[in-house]
């Protein structure tokens, strides 16, 4: 009973941080919660995993690397700021067009 407690209490330590790694590109996925909009999930892994873009296509030049370090709004992203520096239309699907909102406000 010892024996297998401690076999188990090995396999899990070794197991849990490996596979949390693994499993987060960058700084995994952040929800962002607007006060008079539904929430807005970024996926590290969307962008990075799927997309290519690189760590430094957004750190430091657009965001820095903590949430909630850059006082993010829509009238910025609008006006080609933060996620708008992409989700202008160009680079990627456009934040103005109404038809998108739901794109990112989930
Ligand atoms: C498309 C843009 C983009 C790319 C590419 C990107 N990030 Fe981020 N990252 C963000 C945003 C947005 C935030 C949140 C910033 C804020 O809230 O002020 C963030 C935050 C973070 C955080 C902090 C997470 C937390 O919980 O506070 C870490 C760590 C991070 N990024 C690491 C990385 C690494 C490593 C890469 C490359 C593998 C990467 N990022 C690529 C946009 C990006
Ligand atoms: C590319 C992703 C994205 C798209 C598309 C987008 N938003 Fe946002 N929106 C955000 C982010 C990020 C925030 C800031 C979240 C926070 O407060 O931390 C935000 C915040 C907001 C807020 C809260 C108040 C403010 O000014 O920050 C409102 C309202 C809003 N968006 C409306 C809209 C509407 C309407 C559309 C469509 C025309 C839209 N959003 C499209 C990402 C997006
Ligand atoms: C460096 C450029 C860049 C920045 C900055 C950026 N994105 Fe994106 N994003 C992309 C590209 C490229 C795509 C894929 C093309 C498309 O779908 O139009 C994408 C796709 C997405 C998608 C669809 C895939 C998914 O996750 O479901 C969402 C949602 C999204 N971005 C939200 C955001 C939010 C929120 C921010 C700001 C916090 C942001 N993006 C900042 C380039 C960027």
């Amino acid at each position: 009973m010892k024996r297998l407690t401690v076999a188990v209490v090995v396999v899990l330590s070794l197991a849990v941080p490996f596979s949390a790694f693994a499993q987060r590109v960058g700084g995994g996925d952040l929800t962002f919660s607007p006060k008079n909009a539904s929430p807005v999930i970024f996926s590290h892994e969307k962008h990075v995993s799927d997309k290519g873009l690189k760590c430094s296509g957004c750190h430091y030049q657009i965001f820095q690397m903590t949430q909630g370090s850059n006082k993010i709004d829509m009238s910025r992203i609008t006006k080609g700021d933060f996620c708008g520096k992409c989700h202008n239309g160009q680079k990627a699907f456009d934040a103005k067009d109404e038809k998108n909102c739901v794109r990112c406000h989930r």
